[in-house]
């Protein structure tokens, strides 16, 4: 039996789902609708509970939504679902012509933007809104403010913030009040380690700790995370189960708060990751995987 983990409000599976790579992932390698719908449904009946979208992740600027659509379109499919599922989505960041990116804090862009995946998203509060990138343009606690009235006026259930240093995390906690900031979505895997900081801070403060491009990415980092980092291989083959399930299985043991957002295009692999959470490692073997990026 999976124990569930604290999102704020909500209890979740300890794995949750990265839906990016379904509409934007370094390959450029798309599923179609239906297997992509597949793999959030191969999520769903592994006991995932949390998935992870945003409104940029689109496989170019001009379908910006494409993801949460996507979202959209599998839960309407899926038929009854989950109790206590969540769907997290960001806002923050902007696509134009020409493949542009940017940044964009303004009260009224963000309220544009979570209008705009309330609408994709086909429901009437947004259950976790997140700070997708800081605009540093802008003062970080002002941007805040704008989610937090957000959250007041009952737009979104809970707040998160993500990309975020000590400083902002601290920011963000004084301007949503005690309890207010829910998570902390930051880049950790075995080969990215500098956000250990923030997932300490989380921790002791006790706010949920959302590792992103949790096996490296899809860039082949995460394929290969064995190769890269072989302890993760030898202790997968001690207990008869893939790296990847390592990887996951160790970022969860450094915190209770921990709850990584493994990205999938393959139902296969969201299945193999959700069983993370049933994968006990010992002291010795967490420390091994700890101490293999140093
Ligand atoms: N906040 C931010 O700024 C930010 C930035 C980047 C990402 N994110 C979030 O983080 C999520 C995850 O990041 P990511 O997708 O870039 O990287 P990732 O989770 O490190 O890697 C995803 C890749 O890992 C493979 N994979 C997953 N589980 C596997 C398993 N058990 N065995 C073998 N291969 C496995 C997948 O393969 P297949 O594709 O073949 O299934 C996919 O290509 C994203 O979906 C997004 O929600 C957030």
């Amino acid at each position: 039996m999976t124990t569930t983990r604290t999102l704020g409000p909500f209890q979740v599976h300890p794995v949750g789902l990265g839906c990016m790579p379904l509409s934007m992932n370094n390959d450029r390698q798309y599923p179609d609708e239906a297997d992509a719908v597949a793999t959030i449904h191969a999520a769903l009946d592994a006991g995932v509970t949390l998935l992870d979208t945003a409104d940029c992740y689109a496989p170019s600027w001009d379908a910006f939504g494409h993801n949460e659509s996507l979202v959209a379109t599998a839960l309407r499919q899926y038929g009854s679902l989950p109790e206590g599922l969540v769907v997290a989505t960001k806002g923050g960041i902007t696509r134009g012509p020409g493949e542009t990116w940017g940044r964009d804090g303004s009260p009224e862009y963000l309220r544009g933007a979570v209008e705009a995946s309330l609408r994709r998203l086909g429901v009437d509060v947004i259950d976790l809104y997140q700070w997708h990138r800081p605009d540093r343009e802008r003062d970080y606690a002002e941007v805040v403010g704008t989610f937090a009235a957000l959250r007041d006026e009952g737009k979104v259930r809970a707040v998160g913030i993500s990309n975020a240093n000590l400083e902002e995390i601290a920011v963000a906690q004084d301007v949503l009040g005690p309890g207010g900031l829910v998570s902390v979505q930051n880049e950790f895997s075995p080969r990215y380690r500098s956000s250990e900081d923030e997932l300490r801070r989380c921790d002791a403060e006790g706010i949920a700790f959302l590792p992103w491009s949790p096996l490296g990415g899809t860039g082949g980092g995460a394929r290969a995370v064995g190769e890269q980092f072989s302890v993760f291989a030898e202790i997968g083959a001690e207990h008869g189960v893939s790296p990847q399930r390592v990887v996951l299985a160790w970022e969860l043991a450094l915190s209770e708060r921990v709850i990584p957002i493994p990205g999938a295009r393959r139902a296969a692999s969201i299945a193999d990751s959700a069983a993370a959470a049933e994968l006990v490692l010992s002291e010795e073997e967490i420390a091994r995987c700890s101490a293999s990026g140093s």
